[in-house]
């Protein structure tokens, strides 16, 4: 596995896999990798032949108060992991390689609407933050496709409608949440968690789960199915940002002739930020 930390590195070693007629996948990242990331890469393998996973903390998608110095960073045990998966490039660039200008003055891409609602609302600016950061590392890596998780739901609507809306030739695929057995969704920020907030944490896919059954099994009083959510996590002592039920298409307000729609919650417990959601197919 090779490692770049400039740009003009990864472009070298894509062109070259272009002219062998080679397949480029990207997996783009915070680094402090787990299971959910990795299963990322090996989704990657079905659609290409080479492989670059960027390791990058992104401070344009932290807000002032939020966790960007003490964001998990474990570069020697990533790439270790990343070599053993099999990955051909590792790309880790610094802030000024990513924002050369300075963060204050880069060139901004921004998904209206989509990117105000549900942790939108509670982060702001966060997602301007995420889809600046995409594009510039698709434009870096220029890739035949880029694989996100379903884990971070809106960040995979928002990135699949800024590459539409900005005719962008990548392929965007999707990676299903990987969890812990008792139903906790991998992330880095789990370590923010103490031994008794761990155990109480499965709560937010029970939760979910119990949404989704309410609505598979007919249910359509979405106002009560939410109100039911939120006071389930209230009552294990969260702090609930939202719960809330949307169409998977387009993270719209569901309509009775719906077919597919998605669970979404953001809830805190201590010191961390606990996201998840689950699908449903009626
Ligand atoms: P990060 O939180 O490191 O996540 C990187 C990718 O891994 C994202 O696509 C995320 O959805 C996926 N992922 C995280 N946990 C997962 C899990 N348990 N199961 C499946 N996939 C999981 O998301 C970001 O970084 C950043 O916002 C980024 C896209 C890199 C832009 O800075």
């Amino acid at each position: 596995m090779r490692r770049a930390t400039t740009i003009a590195k990864v472009r070298a070693a894509v062109r070259a896999w272009r002219r062998a007629g080679e397949r480029v996948v990207f997996v783009p990242t915070m680094g402090n990798l787990h299971e959910g990331h990795m299963s990322l890469i090996d989704a990657a393998r079905e659609h290409g032949e080479r492989f670059i996973a960027s390791i990058f903390v992104n401070p344009m998608q932290f807000g002032p108060n939020e966790d960007f110095a003490h964001y998990p960073r474990t570069p020697e045990r990533d790439e270790h992991m990343l070599r053993a998966a099999g990955c051909d490039l590792m790309f880790m660039p610094d802030v000024e390689e990513m924002y050369p200008n300075g963060m204050g003055h880069a060139t901004r891409v921004e998904v209206p609407e989509l990117s105000d609602i549900l942790c939108g609302e509670f982060r702001p600016g966060h997602f301007q933050g995420v889809t600046t950061v995409v594009a510039r590392l698709l434009h870096i890596c220029e890739p035949d496709a880029a694989v996100f998780g379903e884990k971070d739901f809106q960040q995979l609507t928002l990135i699949r409608r800024m590459v539409s809306d900005l005719c962008m030739s990548v392929r965007i695929i999707a990676a299903p949440t990987v969890r812990a057995a008792d139903g906790l969704a991998m992330s880095s920020r789990n370590q923010y968690l103490t031994d008794a907030e761990r155990a109480r944490a499965p709560a937010v896919y029970r939760a979910l789960r119990a949404a989704a059954s309410r609505l598979a099994a007919g249910g359509r009083e979405y106002d009560d199915i939410e109100r039911q959510g939120l006071r389930a996590l209230e009552s294990e002592g969260f702090r609930v940002d939202y719960f809330a039920i949307k169409r998977a298409e387009d993270l719209g307000p569901p309509t009775p002739e719906s077919r597919h729609l998605v669970v979404l919650t953001a809830a805190h417990l201590g010191k961390a930020r606990l996201i998840d959601n689950v699908q449903v197919t009626l």
